[in-house]
């Protein structure tokens, strides 16, 4: 079978700054996967690839098979590529409902999706159905008919991460979902990324600087240093590898 995911060689400079340099991984089967390395190591530049945000200088990537490496982000989202941002993004004057539906809309723009926000009451009440049962099970159904500024900013991250699930992805890039979270929220999340894979058992892809958090959630762990990927392996194995605590863990 081939892999879902392969990243193959990967460079990308911006004027002098090498952010990544001849980077490859490979995601081979379905699991939540961590992406880890110190401030500056390329992660984030790496999904902006990964979900054609940037174009490479070198390398490539495929998606089950298909080079997707340049391709418009437009096009990959409708491929079934989701991610959130390092920064959160949103909508904070809109309900939380809202803002979940809108993202169904904006990601992945089928034709039963796009429909959502039409006149055809039956795919809009069905999304709803969706939207309110994520909304349950990260805790803020409470919150679903009020603008998404009454939140905490853990709040709007996790209203964001739900979002993602409306598009039915094939593959889920996050980018440091726990990051500004409080430990009570953090283990709303958890919990969330792990019944949701159990639904889905598609590939998640988590960058994150909380190591506790990513150890005890993904069953593989890439790390990057300097633009390159340092290992890939199991969390005990990446946690005892002396190149990896020198780089990142010491
Ligand atoms: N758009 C850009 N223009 C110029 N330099 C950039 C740009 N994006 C990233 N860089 C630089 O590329 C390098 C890699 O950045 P990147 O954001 O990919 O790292 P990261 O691993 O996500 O770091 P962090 O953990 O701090 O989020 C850094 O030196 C960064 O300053
Ligand atoms: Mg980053």
């Amino acid at each position: 079978m081939s892999a879902i995911l392969e990243v193959s060689d990967i460079s990308k400079s911006y004027g002098g700054i090498q952010a990544v340099d001849g980077a490859s991984f490979t995601l081979d089967k379905p699991g939540i996967y961590g992406l880890i390395g110190p401030n500056g190591a390329g992660k984030t530049t790496m999904f902006d690839i990964i979900c054609g945000r940037q174009v490479p200088d070198a390398g490539k990537v495929l998606f089950h098979s298909s080079r997707v490496d340049g391709v418009e982000p437009y096009k990959l989202a409708r491929q079934g590529l989701a991610r959130t941002f390092q920064e959160c993004r949103v909508l904070p004057e809109e309900t939380c409902l809202d803002n979940v539906l809108f993202a169904a809309q904006s990601k992945r723009m089928t034709s039963e999706m796009l429909q959502v926000f039409t006149r055809n009451t039956k795919h809009r009440r069905d999304a709803e159905v969706e939207a309110r049962r994520l909304l349950r099970l990260i805790n803020l159904e409470k919150y679903a008919d009020q603008p998404a500024s009454d939140l905490s900013y853990g709040q709007r991250r996790l209203l964001e991460i739900v979002s993602c699930f409306m598009s039915k992805p094939r593959i889920l890039l996050l980018d440091e979902p726990a990051s500004g979270i409080n430990p009570t929220l953090l283990n709303t999340l958890r919990d969330f990324l792990v019944e949701l894979y159990e639904e889905t058992k598609i590939v998640f892809l988590i960058v994150e600087h909380n190591m506790e958090f990513i150890m005890s959630l993904a069953s593989t762990i890439i790390v990057m240093h300097q633009g390159k990927v340092l290992m890939q392996g199991a969390p005990e194995q990446v946690q005892a590898d002396e190149s990896v605590i020198d780089a990142y863990l010491g």
